[in-house]
């Protein structure tokens, strides 16, 4: 006998797996592919930029104040895009702004909290304010999932049968926990937070990877929530695995020990020549009157010495695996209107244990962010990534405003009452990378054909790069994005340079580009160069997969075979997709000597799909409406927050003015703002405008100030 123990999985090795093979040599364990892509780098926050010089850009959060061990230069690292593509790139290295950073074997801790297999990991309930509550009887959205989400999940997920999303699940779990533990560094820790239906299988993939003696604990997070089934015990608890890379890692026990009792605090009632509270006990000395004896007679000190010990008031105990932390509830002050959102006295035990103030720790699932914002409240540098849009914005916006969330450390109780935790966030890039790479969708011809098909053009019959088709009565030429990729300022670039050497440039012909998704300021970056190049531009988003899947459905045609036809659909089913524009917002300036003010007249996204009759009853009264007020009522809910730049340099976005919407859906933002320059001059002034959906909407206005 071998003793062999192995989880084995379709998918794992290299060889096709039998039921009738199963021995050791049934093929090599597949090698993690790893695509290092570039990083692309969209924002830097964090930053007082008044004060920033070209050499140096100064932290809101005074670097004096920072804990001794945290490099001044460091800026923390939040990428938006896929984690698989993310950690192979960071495992080459990347380079951002001419600054190397390369966490290989650096970083202290991950903390994982991978998405379950429901839809609800990518698509989101939007809560619409009361005051649309005649328009719509349920209060609010549902937006369903990117075409990038969606291909994540059938990755994940992909199969027919449970067996086979079982065995996708671990392929994908697998890869990504060998490129973590080659980020981990060698005294480094890692948890994986999983529900009872996964906790098993990864547990023993685990062992394999990390080393069944690395394993230290399976952490039982118990919390209360009002669902109730009488058809099996209630299922209240939540397992982290917590493993280490080696037996030579941080534990720190006394940061995190359960407090004692009231009671037991009460039994120490004697002081010392210091003033330490201890209580009296017997040694435990065999014949001893008192024996182990607790609490003895304070006299016997004197008289028998040799029979009592002092047992002095420690702070607390050792902890324990199990730990009983409330849910982030619908009334908790740290709620961001996240549906997997953890608690942050869970994240704030595990960043305390396992890491020290400068360590770098890393979430590769951060959802809302609650990593980050813990790693900022404990002083510890952070890397974070998401794959889904919202994910970035809801995390954004908690760190932007972290100085008015809670502070740590504080009951439920008494939450109201305490100050904020009152600090701004230190430097952090956000970065974006390819989102998803997968061979197993369409080959990129064919898609590109299936779009042109419904966007009712007709293939190009010459070669070009960048430009893929047109509409001839409408003088379009078009360029369809790629699935995988946002569009960005960058993109948009290359096929106006193309465009621009075409006839169809000088006969005045339009350039149409149809995106999945696009990058944040892509947008008002696109309106720049149309303005600067003189190209007539049009940006339309493609109707999400699950509309065109519902669509190709309902007219029994399968979205797999129609692909690389050349026919064009009939207007019957076009009419159900629609290319929808960007959102626009409407500003209002005014100039007076030095001061400039902004004020929000109208803003507009479109809504998501199977929302259309709503979108043009809103808009209809948006246009009647007879004053202000009554045109707020409408559009201020779609705004979950947003953010002036008053002298915007062209490369870093200055968060000078934020005004935030407290309760999502309320519609509680401020409409105007004002700010008095300096000097006399022209300056560039750029507003940002985050919806309630994760888009964005920017514009840029010269003004000439002081004349
Ligand atoms: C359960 S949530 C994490 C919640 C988080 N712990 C919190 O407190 O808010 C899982 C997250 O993983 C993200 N995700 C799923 N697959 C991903 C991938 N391949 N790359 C990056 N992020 C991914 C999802 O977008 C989702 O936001």
């Amino acid at each position: 006998m071998s003793g062999w123990v192995e989880l084995i999985w379709d998918g794992k090795r290299e060889n096709e797996f039998t039921k009738e093979n199963v021995d050791r040599n049934y093929g090599k364990v597949r090698e993690v592919k790893k695509i290092p892509l570039p990083f692309q780098k969209i924002e830097l926050l964090g930053i007082d930029k008044e004060r920033s010089t070209l050499e140096r850009w100064v932290p809101l959060f005074p670097e004096e104040n920072w804990p001794k061990n945290y490099p001044k230069d460091w800026k923390n690292l939040f990428i938006w895009g896929d984690n698989k593509l993310a950690m192979s790139s960071l495992l080459q290295g990347i380079n951002i702004n001419g600054e190397t950073i390369n966490p290989r074997g650096k970083i202290k801790l991950i903390y994982i909290d991978p998405p379950f297999a429901t839809g609800a990991d990518f698509s989101f309930k939007v809560p619409m304010p009361e005051s649309w509550k005649d328009l719509m009887p349920k209060n609010e959205i549902v937006k369903s999932p990117s075409i990038m989400e969606e291909l994540a999940y059938r990755d994940m997920w992909g199969g027919r049968t449970p067996e086979e999303r079982i065995a996708s699940y671990l392929n994908y779990m697998y890869e990504r926990l060998v490129l973590m533990k080659e980020l981990l560094a060698n005294d480094g820790s890692i948890y994986v937070h999983l529900d009872y239906r996964m906790v098993h299988y990864v547990k023993l993939m685990m062992d394999e990877i990390f080393g069944r003696e690395n394993f230290r604990n399976e952490i039982v997070w118990c919390y209360k929530t009002r669902q109730f089934s009488k058809k099996y015990w209630n299922r209240k608890h939540d397992i982290t695995l917590f493993y280490t890379k080696s037996d030579d890692y941080t534990f720190n026990w006394e940061k995190v020990q359960t407090p004692l009792s009231e009671s037991t605090l009460k039994k120490y009632r004697l002081i010392d020549e210091q003033g330490r509270r201890y209580r009296l006990v017997g040694r435990g000395i065999t014949n001893s009157p008192i024996r182990s004896a607790k609490d003895v007679d304070p006299i016997w000190e004197k008289t028998h010495p040799e029979l009592v010990v002092r047992d002095y008031l420690r702070e607390g105990y050792p902890p324990e695996d199990w730990w009983l932390i409330d849910i982030v509830n619908q009334a908790a002050i740290e709620r961001v209107n996240f549906p997997t959102q953890k608690p942050e006295k869970l994240l704030e035990r595990i960043i305390l244990a396992s890491s020290n103030e400068g360590d770098i720790v890393a979430d590769f699932f951060c959802g809302s962010g609650t990593l980050a914002a813990v790693a900022e409240k404990l002083g510890r540098r952070w890397v974070c990534c998401d794959m889904s849009k919202y994910a970035i914005h809801v995390t954004r916006k908690r760190l932007l405003d972290i100085a008015n969330s809670k502070a740590l450390g504080i009951n439920v109780e008494d939450e109201s009452k305490t100050p904020p935790y009152g600090k701004p966030v230190r430097p952090f890039y956000l970065v974006t990378i390819a989102n998803y790479m997968t061979d197993k969708m369409y080959k990129r011809a064919d898609v590109i054909n299936l779009i042109l098909n419904l966007y009712g053009a007709s293939p190009m019959k010459q070669v070009f790069k960048h430009l893929h088709g047109l509409r001839e009565k409408e003088k379009e030429i078009i360029h369809v994005g790629q699935a995988n990729f946002p569009i960005t300022p960058a993109e948009i670039h290359e096929v106006i340079k193309e465009f621009k050497e075409t006839p169809f440039y000088k006969d005045g012909w339009t350039l149409v580009i149809l995106g999945w998704d696009w990058a944040p300021d892509t947008f008002e970056r696109a309106r720049d160069l149309w303005e600067m190049q003189d190209v007539k531009l049009k940006l339309l988003h493609i109707p999400p997969v699950g509309k065109l899947d519902e669509v190709m459905k309902k007219y029994k045609l399968d979205l797999s075979k129609i692909a690389n036809f050349e026919y064009a659909f009939d207007e019957e089913v076009r009419k159900h997709l629609r290319f929808i524009e960007p959102g626009y917002v409407w500003l209002e300036v005014k100039e007076d000597g030095l001061k400039v003010e902004i004020e929000i007249k109208d803003f507009w996204v479109r809504l998501p799909h199977g929302y259309e009759g709503l979108e043009e009853e809103i808009r209809r009264r948006i246009k009647e409406a007879r004053s202000d007020r009554e045109r707020q009522k409408y559009f201020l809910p779609l705004i979950n927050y947003w953010a002036v730049d008053w002298n915007y340099d062209g490369v870093v976005f200055k968060h000078d003015f934020v005004s935030f919407d407290k309760k999502p859906g309320e519609g509680k933002v401020e409409v105007k703002t004002s700010h008095t320059h300096d000097r006399p001059g022209t300056y560039r002034v750029v507003v940002k405008i985050t919806d309630i959906f994760g888009g964005e909407t920017s514009k840029e206005i010269m003004v000439n100030v002081g004349d």
